[in-house]
């Protein structure tokens, strides 16, 4: 699957790093690869070939090439926006079933970049993936009440009573989910869009089910202040807005 990357350099910090280190982060290699080529004479410093690993770096300052590409600093922190499709689970590693990660670029393992939040395996949209822990532990807290909007194909035509129920809080077997949206959606008669501040297990579903519908096909077009503006399958990094939009709905 063919995956879209729209890199958007955030300016760090001015700081140090270690020249192997750093080659290895930009290249997504190995440092002993890492090494080998900065014995090679393949890295420039400031115009210098360099072949001491040890070299300190100075971030956004040092100008390091790697022959002639020039590379650039990765940001302590990474967000994107992920258009998950069918048929894999939010988690990083599982014997039995694809995951997420495989879509991704390698160096999401390594940079643990981690998805915030799940959707079910046959669940489709929008993933947020960053390595930013507080804001990803913030951004789930249910302290936080952050809304997430779904689209639901379902097999009966929402009524006044069923936008009742859920503005009034759906009572599931062992909890009642605080008061939700719930509308039909202009893509047909049997698509309703959903608004809600909670994450539970299964939660749109059950929601549905206790209406007396089932949920056919389930896609997340928002999540907070982000929008899923990405075909299926491919995956953006958020812009400079986003992460502040996401920073202010967290007071961070
Ligand atoms: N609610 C569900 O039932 N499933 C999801 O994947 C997300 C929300």
């Amino acid at each position: 699957m063919q995956l879209l990357l729209i890199i958007v350099v955030i300016q760090e910090k001015m700081k140090n790093s270690r020249l192997d280190k750093f080659i290895a982060d930009n290249l997504n290699i190995t440092r002993k690869q890492a090494r080998s080529l900065i014995c090679k004479g393949n890295i420039t410093v400031n115009e210098t070939i360099i072949t001491n690993s040890n070299y300190q770096v100075t971030l956004n300052e040092d100008r390091v090439y790697f022959n002639s590409e020039l590379l650039i600093a990765k940001p302590k922190f990474q967000y994107f926006l992920f258009n998950k499709p069918k048929g894999y689970i939010t988690a990083s590693k599982d014997r039995a079933h694809n995951t997420v990660v495989d879509l991704l670029p390698s160096y999401f393992i390594k940079d643990k970049i981690m998805p915030v939040g799940r959707l079910d395996k046959d669940t489709t949209g929008l993933l947020l993936f960053t390595n930013d822990g507080e804001l990803a532990h913030r951004l789930i807290s249910p302290k936080r009440a952050i809304y997430k909007t779904y689209i639901a194909k379902i097999d009966k035509l929402i009524n006044e009573e069923d936008i009742l129920t859920f503005k009034n809080g759906v009572e599931l077997s062992d909890f009642k989910a605080l008061p939700a949206e719930l509308k039909t959606s202009e893509i047909g008669e049997y698509y309703a869009q959903v608004k809600i501040c909670e994450g539970k297990f299964h939660q749109v579903k059950r929601m549905f089910a206790a209406i007396g519908a089932n949920v056919e096909e389930l896609d997340r077009i928002s999540f907070g202040p982000l929008i899923k503006d990405i075909p299926i399958g491919t995956i953006r990094e958020l812009t400079s807005v986003e992460v502040k939009e996401l920073y202010s709905i967290c007071n961070m």
